[in-house]
């Protein structure tokens, strides 16, 4: 295991998107800890409606390089993530989940009882919402891996640009329609670490109370 861990705020700051990769593989215990560390994400109603494809294989890496339009980063790193949103995961009895947070001590029955009648989840379905609604927890989940990485001494980079269809087709999905694709992130070891390509000064994107009008 890496013995330099970065800070969160150091991580935060040294994170770049990294698009070129050397070929070595990640130790198996250093990868164990980012997956470990992912599914501490947050989630919703901690329904954990987030699933990660880990592809490490090369065919695999190169079907998803081709899915991402010729993009290298898949071929190259040798860890690739699939972050895939289970849209459809608040249907299911998710007993489990209740009986944990109850065990713990974290949920009282008043909290349960909202949890199970999914009323937040049947008004997203009205207005058209539980995907982006499993979305987001993928994406949070997403971003917790790359600021993991850095901390680790990975470097990583999130990936947008790609057709669905056929990276679901390399996961083997593409028969499932509650299944979408939120963000591919790989994840690997570079010689180079790109500059950062900078941020607009904090005054065009921070407001106080209200929005600018
Ligand atoms: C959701 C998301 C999707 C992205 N998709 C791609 C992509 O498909 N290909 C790519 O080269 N970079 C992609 N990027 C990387 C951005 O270009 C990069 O984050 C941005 O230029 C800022 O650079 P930095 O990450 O080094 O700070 C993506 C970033 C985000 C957040």
């Amino acid at each position: 295991m890496n013995t330099q861990i970065l800070s969160v705020p150091a991580a935060i700051r040294a994170r770049r998107t990294v698009r070129h990769y050397r070929p070595d593989p990640v130790p198996t215990e250093l990868l164990d800890e980012l997956l470990d560390l992912a599914v501490q994400a947050p989630t919703a109603w901690n329904m954990q409606d987030r699933s990660i494809v880990v592809v490490t294989g090369e065919s695999g890496r190169r079907e998803l390089s081709a899915a991402a339009h010729g993009q290298p980063q898949p071929a190259e790193a040798p860890v690739v993530l699939i972050f895939v949103a289970e849209t459809a995961a608040w249907e299911a009895p998710n007993t489990d989940i209740a009986e944990l947070a109850g065990r713990r001590g974290a949920w009282n029955p008043e909290f349960t009882a909202m949890f199970e009648s999914r009323a937040e989840f049947h008004e997203l379905r009205e207005r058209g919402l539980l995907r982006e609604n499993s979305v987001k927890n993928a994406m949070i989940a997403a971003t917790y891996v790359m600021l993991a990485a850095t901390s680790l001494g990975l470097a990583s980079a999130p990936m947008n640009g790609w057709d669905p269809d056929l990276v679901k087709k390399a996961i083997g999905i593409d028969d499932r329609p509650d299944l979408a694709i939120a963000v591919l992130v790989t994840i690997g070891y570079s010689d180079a670490t790109p500059p950062h390509p900078g941020r607009r000064d904090r005054a065009r994107n921070i407001f106080s109370e209200r929005y600018p009008r």
